[in-house]
């Protein structure tokens, strides 16, 4: 249409962007996260400066308009920096459907209404398709210099706006954000550097949650008790029971038979990567959550895999970069092999490459991870956990060319005294090879993974199916870099007959119950808390009545045990 087609001003949709009548500010930066049932519930948040009154979101359906109203609760930070308080306005939606589309519009008084879609996580085992990246930065610059000229000093780079539309075109179920999201902690204005980064990732998160990891780059001086302020005011993340000033530092969610557990990895690495050293603040109470969560997700019949997201590394093949740290491998390793953990995603080099499945550690210096398996395009993670590096996500300092020509890592074993002139505590490497290094690349500074999740059959085995792309060219298409996939049983091939208890069973460990093996020879290594002799005879209906308490057993005796038959219990 040409101008003299052109329709009147006070019909232009430019008026729609102007502020309310009371000059309210507008809805900002709106974001989904996911509660721990994803299934279930899901938060929407947005931010402004000013205070603001009655913010809500209207909720319904695609079909049916927005019915519900579900009042949002604000929370606020004072940037130490600046002086500048943000309010972020968190609205909690329960009782959601499962694997069900929403439509939403989040407003507050004298605000234009800002919409988006939810669409919540299928229950049971069921497909559906993830993403991650980690270190993303933004598509600004953050500093004006005495002229005047925006400049970088927050390592944006416009790869950081092409990877966001990457996710865009996959539209997962949601996207793991592995940490270093805005890098605030270096910029001149930090809570621009926050607005920016929403800017350009709202586009994607208010369809779908980004669920972030918190990285060294989130840890600025001054900002909350140890230094995470802006990003606990920032999301609104699933309770995992932590003190108030540790809260979303560490948190877990499920979606259909996948269990997705967020770490903070600045409580145990040794390096010295934020603005202060915060190692070791919780005082261990994040690795007790930890393995409580890994057990207690290991014991859900309904949870095949045990996915971890996280910032800093185990693995690492580049060369005068951060490399890889001691204080992850010490505390959180053992606990991701004692639990069979399937996958860890993490971000921190700013590059990928993916691991072999590890399993156990040498007792050297480094404690450098054993690869139980070298085929790299099926990998059954019975058998070991495969770290993906994927740390690509647009900063405008990659690492992905200082990969060393043949495997090494560099491993951070300790951290120096802190240096008087910058209070930095310096690393001390050293060097391994790297026998566990399965897939790098080299060739590409930007990408991110897909995560195709295949519920497989009863009695099979289910499957990830993962792509690393890169997004190329100027209508940013998708270039497949990297494919594989990780198999394992699916957990309901174990009988799921159920519990003895009540039918005049014993759980007392029997000493004399034989070797426990997996009936379907699938060499699992399951987590046997105790066997248990039958002392009544288990019918269908005892069978039945055990399913639903969600407690799964082996037989050892087919097809019904009898009395004086032996279980043993898998939790
Ligand atoms: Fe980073
Ligand atoms: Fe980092």
């Amino acid at each position: 249409m040409g101008l003299a087609g052109a329709t009147p001003a006070a019909a232009s949709p430019v008026l729609w962007e102007k502020p309310g009548a009371l000059g309210a500010p507008r809805v900002a930066g709106l974001h989904l996260q996911f509660g721990s049932d994803a299934s279930r519930e899901v938060v929407v948040s947005w931010h402004t400066i000013a205070s603001v009154s009655r913010p809500r979101v209207l909720l319904g359906t695609p079909a049916g308009g927005l019915g519900r109203t579900v009042a949002a609760q604000t929370t606020t930070y004072r940037d130490a920096k600046s002086g500048t308080e943000v309010q972020v306005h968190h609205a909690r939606v329960r009782g959601l459907r499962p694997d069900t589309d929403y439509v939403y519009a989040a407003v507050h008084e004298g605000a234009q209404a800002e919409f988006g879609t939810i669409r919540t996580a299928p229950r049971g085992r069921s497909a559906f398709t993830f993403t991650s990246f980690g270190d993303q930065g933004t598509p600004t610059l953050g500093k004006k210099n005495d002229s005047g000229i925006y400049v970088n000093d927050n390592l944006g780079s416009p790869a950081a706006g092409d990877t966001t539309a990457g996710v865009e075109r996959i539209a997962p179920l949601f996207h793991l954000v592995n940490g270093d999201l805005c890098y605030a902690n270096l910029s001149t204005d930090r809570v621009r550097t926050w607005s920016d980064w929403f800017e350009n990732n709202s586009r994607s998160a208010r369809h779908r949650p980004w669920m972030p990891a918190a990285g060294n780059h989130e840890n600025e001086l001054g900002n909350g008790p140890i230094g995470y302020g802006a990003y606990q005011t920032y999301f609104s993340l699933p309770d995992a029971g932590a003190d108030t000033e540790l809260h979303g530092l560490w948190y877990a969610f499920t979606a259909g038979s996948v269990r997705v557990i967020s770490l903070n990895n600045d409580d145990v690495a040794f390096q010295d990567g934020g603005n202060s050293y915060v190692h070791g603040y919780s005082g261990g109470a994040q690795k007790r959550w930890l393995e409580a969560e890994l057990a207690a997700s290991r014991a859900n019949p309904g949870i095949d895999w045990v996915v971890a997201c996280m910032h800093q590394v185990v693995i690492s093949t580049a060369d005068k970069f951060n490399g890889a740290d001691l204080g992850i491998r010490e505390e959180w390793v053992p606990l991701f092999d004692r639990y069979g953990v399937d996958l860890v995603v993490c971000g921190h080099e700013h590059h990928y490459e993916r691991s072999h499945p590890i399993r156990g550690q040498q007792s050297n210096d480094t404690r450098t991870p054993i690869p139980a398996a070298t085929d790299t395009q099926t990998v059954d993670t019975t058998k070991g956990t495969v770290h993906m590096v994927i740390g690509g996500g647009g900063t405008s300092a990659p690492s992905n060319q200082l990969l060393f020509p043949t495997p090494q890592c560099r491993v951070i074993t300790k951290v120096g005294p802190a240096d008087p002139a910058t209070g930095k505590r310096p690393p001390v490497y050293v060097l391994e090879d790297a026998p566990w290094s399965a897939v790098r690349d080299a060739e590409h500074s930007y990408g991110f993974a897909a995560f195709e999740v295949d519920p497989g059959r009863p009695g099979g085995t289910t499957s990830i199916h993962i792509t690393f792309y890169t997004v190329t060219g100027p209508y940013g298409d998708l270039v497949p870099v990297d494919r594989f996939t990780l198999t394992r049983p699916r957990g309901n091939h174990w009988r799921q007959l159920a519990s003895v208890q009540g039918y005049g069973a014993s759980s007392r460990p029997c000493a004399k119950a034989p070797p426990l093996a997996c009936e379907q020879g699938h060499g699992c290594a399951p987590y046997v808390v105790g066997r248990i002799h039958v002392a009544a005879t288990v019918s269908q209906r005892t069978a039945t009545s055990v399913q639903r308490m969600g407690v799964e057993y082996h037989s050892l005796a087919k097809p019904f045990p009898r009395v004086g038959d032996m279980f043993t219990l898998l939790a």
